[in-house]
């Protein structure tokens, strides 16, 4: 079998890949097993899909890891989902600092327990020397939360006279988001069969490839995101323009 991995055309590997990764509960479920543990074997998929990421050279992939919407569910899973990135951030971060890997957050972090703030932190202290990927995780993120609280600032920078509204466009609201220094992704993967964006970087995708796999987020591994990306690799991005004009 060939691999996908010997086909990419290493000068098109995007800069910038976001997951959704969903399907934990229906993975456990399957396995006649409780969500959590769907989600614990989900971070063996972030282990692998971000191993993947950093040996073809991908330079920022974002991963969404809990949602403003997921604050509805059950107590007890919100609780095992905040243990489980405890021990996560703890026992990866040898393995990511081997890798070279920098850790970054996305999300409204205050509404993350202490706990959990405090371990991530210390990881993102740690790795912040590294020079290779740029691992994003949007923690208690939902895309409307970032453009509302974008938009609120810039209501008060504007009332203050910080900022003169006649210079309000695309490209100066953008640098109030929180992915404000980051490419936009040219690549936005879904697992689980859902065809879905779930407030996730509404924004940002404007004009992203989108990549939807059947697999459940506890099968994905490396292989599967190469497999996305030869298949971007083997679109045609035309951003409004007509083929021919991007021939000339
Ligand atoms: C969606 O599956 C997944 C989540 C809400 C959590 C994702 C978290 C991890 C993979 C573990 C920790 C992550 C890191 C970054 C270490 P779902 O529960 O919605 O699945 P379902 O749709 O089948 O119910």
């Amino acid at each position: 079998m060939e691999l996908f991995r010997n086909k990419l055309n290493k000068n098109k590997i995007p800069k910038h890949v976001a997951i959704i990764m969903d399907g934990n509960g229906r993975w456990a479920e399957k396995h006649g097993n409780a969500r959590v543990f769907g989600h614990k074997q989900g971070v063996e998929s972030v282990r692998s899909t971000v191993e993947g990421a950093g040996e073809i050279g991908i330079e920022h992939l974002t991963l969404y890891a809990f949602s403003t919407e997921n604050w509805e569910r059950p107590k007890y899973e919100i609780e095992a989902l905040m243990s489980l990135l405890i021990f996560a951030i703890e026992s990866e971060t040898e393995s990511l600092m081997k890798n070279n890997v920098r850790l970054s957050t996305i999300g409204d972090l205050n509404k993350m327990p202490g706990s959990v703030r405090t371990k991530l932190n210390s990881c993102i202290n740690t790795l912040q020397s590294n020079t290779g990927l740029n691992l994003i995780l949007a923690l208690s993120y939902s895309s409307k939360w970032e453009i509302t609280e974008a938009v609120k600032k810039i209501v008060e920078e504007s009332k203050s006279g910080k900022l003169n509204p006649d210079d309000i466009n695309d490209k100066l609201f953008e640098k109030y988001l929180s992915t404000a220094d980051l490419p936009d992704p040219e690549l936005l993967i879904r697992t689980s069969g859902e065809f879905r964006i779930s407030n996730f970087l509404l924004w940002q995708i404007a004009y992203s490839e989108l990549y939807f796999t059947e697999k459940l987020w506890p099968d994905f591994r490396k292989e599967d995101l190469f497999r996305a990306i030869f298949d971007y690799q083997n679109r045609e991005r035309r951003f409004g323009k007509t083929s021919e004009q991007l021939i000339s």
